[in-house]
């Protein structure tokens, strides 16, 4: 029997659970108008918020099949309401969006808890971003060659294939030598084939996805015990202090002691961040700190969507020999150059279709609306939500792609290209609204071009250099996936050296 004391205890907590209820309520009166997958009502909304971190497949895609007419849906996730676009000319509206309505950096700030894993300071002056869009991505004419070795050198230490065939774990091999050919024209040698330094440029990325993704459903209360508790991060920021701190020390000194005519500055994003740096942030674990999080947009996409690539790419004998005939055509003509990728249209459409079909995110294109927002078909969306785009889903539709949206077709874009001569919207860099894999508009991934020069050059190079198969009787497993974000899967393959290459 309750005595009166449990008996009061019951009715308080049943009076903060209705208030709770009622807040709620109140609070999300304005997304009225935005139809719901999954349950609405608090508290029992937590159950959706349970199925999203495991089967946000399911969800986005009910949504997105339910709702085309509105064009928007929401699904309570662990970190809030998700307004999620599904219609091209409402991904359009967000495309168009100023930064002071719909804001990039601060929807990437809380999806990946900045403040408890990279740090605030990256999203006060995100200078960063222009240095990649503009110095990195002009320098990769100058740095092919360094790129180019790094590929060969790579490939040969971390396969370091003979005759035999050999057995490699696919994910850690791909990181190593992303982290090493992007490294070289990060970081330059020797440290981009330093062990400990491509070691910690995978660890971090790892670390910071996994921190964010717990971080997310933590209560704030928790939050810095458990980035503490849970990653390696402040450890692996002050071993990057120790690895690379003295030679941005040094490029700030040469910086300041010759400022413009410095000029035998060494050509690679360290000097271009130093140059690029507002003086008042010029300090050596601020510059170091920059470095990391270009890192961390480099290496893991890059990684993960090269997996992916060797993933298609040995379930079909066809399809390497026509790669192979490409590319052994266009080296034997260009010799390997800028140009010879450019000339690679079956690379250039095989990681694209990978990129659309089996692409690393389910959802794209995060915006925070930093004021109230309206869809051009008068959707109202208040502020202080996430607005994100069904990129999986516009990108496997077949009103937008046709019949076979579904089906990997690698030489989709290269037979368009073949059509429409001279257009530029069907090479992989390219962005549109059904096209979301580097993102779209004004913050589409800036390095976008470094990627697919990188990309189409360990594909050429595998592809002339190397055979490559599934361990006998093995085939592409499932990917993983957790809440909206695919892994792609650890597999063991078997690679040979090529012995008429
Ligand atoms: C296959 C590899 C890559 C993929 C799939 C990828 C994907 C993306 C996506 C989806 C966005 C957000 C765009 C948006 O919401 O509109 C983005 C932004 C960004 N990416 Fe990449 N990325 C890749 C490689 C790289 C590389 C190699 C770098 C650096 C060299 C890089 C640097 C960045 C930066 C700095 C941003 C932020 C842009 C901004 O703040 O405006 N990414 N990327």
């Amino acid at each position: 029997m309750l005595l009166g004391s449990d008996l009061s205890l019951l009715y308080v907590a049943a009076g903060v659970i209705l208030l709770y209820i009622i807040v709620q309520v109140y609070k999300d009166r304005h997304l009225r108008s935005i139809p719901a997958v999954g349950y609405t009502i608090p508290i029992l909304n937590w159950v959706t918020c349970i199925q999203y971190i495991f089967q946000a497949r399911e969800l986005i895609r009910e949504g997105y099949e339910k709702h085309q007419s509105t064009g928007v849906f929401r699904i309570a996730a662990h970190d809030g309401w998700l307004i999620i676009v599904a219609n091209p000319q409402l991904v359009e509206d967000v495309r168009r969006a100023p930064d002071d309505t719909l804001n990039f950096t601060e929807a990437v700030m809380r999806s990946v808890q900045l403040k408890y894993t990279i740090g605030n300071d990256i999203a006060d002056r995100t200078y960063h971003v222009d240095v990649v869009r503009n110095a990195l991505t002009r320098n990769l004419n100058t740095r092919f060659d360094d790129i180019r070795d790094e590929i060969q050198v790579a490939f040969d230490e971390e396969i370091g294939a003979g005759d035999n065939w050999k057995e490699l774990p696919a994910i850690e091999t791909i990181q190593r030598i992303v982290s090493r050919v992007s490294n070289r024209l990060f970081v330059g040698m020797p440290l981009c084939r330093n062990r400990a330094w491509v070691q910690l440029n995978i660890d971090y990325t790892t670390d910071v996805a996994i921190g964010a993704m717990v971080l997310n459903i933590v209560p704030t209360l928790f939050k810095p015990l458990v980035s503490w508790s849970l990653t390696k991060l402040k450890a692996q920021r002050q071993l990057a202090n120790k690895l690379v701190g003295p030679i941005i020390a040094q490029r700030l000194h040469d910086l300041e002691e010759h400022g413009e005519k410095w000029s035998d500055r060494p050509n690679d994003l360290i000097t271009w961040l130093v140059e690029a740096c507002p003086p008042e942030l010029r300090e050596v674990p601020l510059i170091t700190n920059r470095l990391l999080v270009v890192e961390f947009g480099a290496i893991h996409t890059s990684s993960m969507t090269f997996s992916n690539v060797i993933y298609n790419l040995v379930s079909n004998e066809e399809w390497i020999r026509m790669l192979r005939e490409e590319v052994e055509h266009v080296v034997a003509i260009e010799g390997w150059s800028k140009i010879a990728l450019a000339k690679m249209h079956r690379v250039d459409s095989f990681i694209l279709e990978t990129q659309r079909v089996h692409t690393i995110g389910m959802l794209n294109l995060q915006r925070w609306t930093m004021k109230p927002f309206t869809f051009s078909n008068g959707i109202r969306v208040p502020a202080g939500y996430q607005i994100i785009s069904a990129a999986e889903m516009l990108q496997i539709d077949p009103a937008h792609h046709g019949g076979r949206a579904t089906e990997f077709n690698p030489w989709r874009w290269s037979d368009m290209r073949a059509k429409d001569a001279g257009s530029l919207k069907h090479q992989m860099v390219a962005t549109n609204s059904t096209l979301l894999h580097f993102g779209h508009g004004r913050h589409a991934c800036p390095g976008r071009f470094f990627a697919a020069y990188e990309l189409k050059g360990m594909l050429a190079h595998l592809l002339l250099e190397y055979d490559v198969r599934f361990k006998e009787g093995e085939r592409r497993p499932s990917n993983m996936e957790f809440g909206p974000t695919i892994v792609p899967p650890q597999v063991q393959l078997e690679f040979k050296k090529r012995r008429d290459s």
